[in-house]
């Protein structure tokens, strides 16, 4: 925190904070102005300002998917867009809860995949994984690209359809059918709170949540870093470094 207002009460300049902006249009920006209230979490003692810009949006989102996928152990999920930011942390969290986990991703991404606890992995540009005969407890779609009558062709009764990313077809779809379906369609989205970046922190410095970072890039770079996340080839989490950071 660079310097606080007169009236601000709750930080102090110099405190290493972390949070996920509001989405606006804009540029990447070494500074942000932003009111006390706001979601802010302090960055505990251990951890890199790399790991913690990594965690709000990822690690919330995934934290909210897998809330609403209500997993049990043994419960099969399957996670489309696994490999990507919030993918890499809803694969470990549901693995924490016990679940049996699927990945569909990118064939590049299987093997960080694996590492954090895939059980299996579909290769979404090789297998028609869609006509597959196996069937899960949980789906959270983070990329939208399925429709949801083909999702819901791939649940068990009483199944659960977390929709991370959906359109407006999806949207329509999902309100329809969440009435006349014992299978549950969810469509909230996250919303972000300092409780949730301290469980997340917590987890990641106890050890039991890996932080993805495919690499780092100075922002003087961020054109390379946009053309790398272009590419398809990123897996987790690309993170820009301000030469400021003194971590
Ligand atoms: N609901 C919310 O609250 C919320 C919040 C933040 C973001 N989002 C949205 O959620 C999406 C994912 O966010 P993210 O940050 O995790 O993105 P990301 O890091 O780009 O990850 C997306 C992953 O999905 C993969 N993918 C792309 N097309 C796919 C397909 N047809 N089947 C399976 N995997 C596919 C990507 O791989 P390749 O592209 O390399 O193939 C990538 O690994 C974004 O569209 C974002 O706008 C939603």
């Amino acid at each position: 925190m660079a310097s606080v207002g007169n009236k601000v009460t709750k930080f102090k300049p110099g405190e290493k904070v972390f949070l996920a902006t509001d989405m606006s249009l804009g540029a990447h920006t070494e500074y942000k102005c932003i009111s006390e209230d706001y979601p802010i979490a302090r960055i505990p003692d251990g951890m890199s300002f790399e790991t913690a810009a990594a965690i709000p949006v990822g690690g919330s989102n995934a934290l909210h998917f897998i809330r609403k996928a209500d997993l049990k152990p043994a419960d099969k999920v399957l996670i489309i867009g696994a490999g990507g930011s919030i993918g890499t942390f809803a694969v470990q969290l549901a693995k924490l809860q016990g679940a049996e986990v699927t990945c569909n991703d990118k064939g590049i991404k299987e093997s960080i995949l694996r590492s954090i606890g895939a059980d299996y992995f579909i290769d979404y540009e090789k297998q028609k994984w869609t006509k597959l005969k196996q069937t899960y407890d949980a789906i959270i779609d983070i990329v939208g690209k399925s429709t949801v009558p083909t999702l819901l062709k791939l649940l068990n009764q009483k199944g659960r359809l977390i929709l991370g990313n959906p359109g407006v077809q999806s949207l329509i779809q999902g309100l329809l059918l969440n009435k006349k379906s014992d299978k549950k369609i969810v469509l909230k989205l996250a919303s972000y709170s300092v409780e949730d970046y301290n469980y997340l922190s917590e987890l990641v410095l106890s050890g039991q949540l890996k932080v993805i970072i495919d690499k780092t890039y100075p922002l003087e770079q961020i054109k390379d870093a946009h053309e790398y996340v272009d590419s398809g080839q990123k897996a987790g989490h690309i993170v820009i470094k301000i030469a400021s950071d003194n971590d």
